[in-house]
């Protein structure tokens, strides 16, 4: 703002104020650049204190940036949840928005969660959508308005600095890369509005990915989601279930838990993973256990229920689970005789045979099977079924059955 935007007074809010850390250098560092700024305590989702300290103030400029984080699953989620993150977000930016008015800049710091959705971030998406609207609105007031829907700054500064090493993994196996401070600040400077969404993409990451955002369908391509049908042709792992003996079943099935373990977890080498070891024992926390479902199911071209490893804690509980709808099952006994009689019908439908000769044949080996199927009914009907003794509901069941109805 001072030195790319000339600004020469400034008025920071926070509610630590002049007591958060750095704050002396800053303003030192700001003065000898030339801008006086005056720092001041304020929570700025309270409005009345708010517009205390606007209160007699000449306002050319805001900048919004206040924010803190409460991430969790959705269901997780609780009013109180929701209102710690809106605060300082969506209450605070329109109280701004009522108490300065039109001013030559209005910018409000957002983020890609808003526009993207983000996994465990229903609270803050809600409150970074609200920004991107709210400077929408603004626009349409013919008032000032930019709503910047940052993705994530390199680590180590502001928000991003309680991240984990798995979740920056996660970030970037999602296609989404840090930005360098120099490139956020360029992008501030360059930013025209009203909502943009400053983001460093890595597109061949977010193709193999599995999950590319609505949002993003247009630019990064990607086969069609699998579908239990593609995978089998595909011949993914439901078509090695397929070609494996049943007692090697379960074990290829571990092996794709422990791959996609290993992944989510973002460790170089394999994790250890034993049958009985819980997934929770191995670091797995609520939203690395929904990127993992999400992972297995996309390979399996099943949708798994969210509460899946809550389900099936252990590796050998998943196997168990998921082995019987990875493989279909074999009909046998009478359902196998139906199976194959369907298919003889579409093969008949489908087959022209114009050789007489072997429309003979066909002819002939139909006629065969059906006298061989009807002698074995008879005799059966001998044993057990007497025409002369039997009631009309006898009849009729036997008729029923005769035709496939009960
Ligand atoms: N860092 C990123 O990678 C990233 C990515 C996308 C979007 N953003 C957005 O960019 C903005 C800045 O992020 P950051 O990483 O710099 O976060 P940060 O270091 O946590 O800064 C947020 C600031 O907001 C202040 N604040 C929080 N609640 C407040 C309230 N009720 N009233 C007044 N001040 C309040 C905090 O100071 P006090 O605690 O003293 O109040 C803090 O100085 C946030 O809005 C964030 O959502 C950041």
């Amino acid at each position: 703002m001072v030195v790319e935007h000339g600004v020469r007074r400034l008025l920071l809010l926070s509610r630590r104020g002049p007591a958060a850390e750095g704050v002396s250098e800053l303003v030192a560092e700001l003065a000898g650049l030339g801008a006086d700024a005056e720092v001041v305590a304020c929570d700025v989702g309270d409005r009345a204190a708010l517009a205390k300290v606007l209160d007699g103030r000449v306002v050319s400029g805001v900048v919004h940036a206040a924010g803190v984080l409460d991430d969790g699953v959705l269901e997780g989620m609780t009013p109180q949840r929701l209102d710690g993150v809106l605060r300082p977000k969506a209450d605070a930016a329109w109280y701004l928005h009522e108490l300065v008015g039109d001013v030559d800049q209005f910018v409000v710091f957002s983020s890609v969660a808003g526009a993207f959705g983000a996994a465990g971030q229903a609270n803050y998406a809600a409150a970074n959508a609200f920004l991107d609207a709210l400077a929408v609105h603004r626009r349409a007031l013919g008032w000032s308005g930019v709503s910047l829907a940052w993705g994530p700054w390199e680590q180590g500064a502001g928000m991003t600095e309680q991240l984990a090493a798995a979740d920056v993994a996660r970030m970037r196996r999602s296609g989404v890369l840090p930005l360098a401070g120099a490139e956020g600040l360029a992008l501030f400077d360059a930013a025209g509005g009203p909502a943009m969404v400053p983001v460093k993409l890595d597109l061949a990451a977010l193709r193999t990915s599995g999950e590319v955002p609505a949002l993003l369908r247009g630019l990064v391509r990607t086969p069609a989601r699998p579908t239990a049908a593609t995978a089998y042709a595909g011949g993914g792992i439901v078509a090695a279930l397929g070609a494996a003996a049943p007692a090697d079943r379960p074990e290829l099935v571990l092996e794709l838990i422990l791959k996609h373990a290993t992944a989510v977890l973002g460790h170089g080498d394999a994790v250890e993973l034993s049958p009985d070891r819980r997934f929770q024992d191995l670091g797995f926390d609520s939203l690395i256990a929904v990127e993992f479902r999400n992972r297995i199911g996309a390979e399996i071209g099943q949708r798994l229920p969210a509460a899946l490893l809550f389900d099936y804690p252990t590796p050998a509980d998943l196997v168990d689970h998921l082995l019987p709808r990875l493989v279909a099952d074999e009909p046998t006994g009478p359902a196998a005789l139906l199976a194959d009689l369907e298919r003889l019908e579409r093969a008949l439908d489908e087959t022209t045979v114009d050789d007489e000769r072997l429309r003979r044949q066909i002819a002939g080996r139909l006629e065969v099977l059906r006298g061989r199927w009807a002698a074995g009914r008879q005799e059966e009907e001998e044993d057990g079924f007497d025409v002369e003794s039997a009631t009309d509901d006898d009849m009729f069941r036997m008729l029923d059955d005769e035709l496939g109805l009960n």
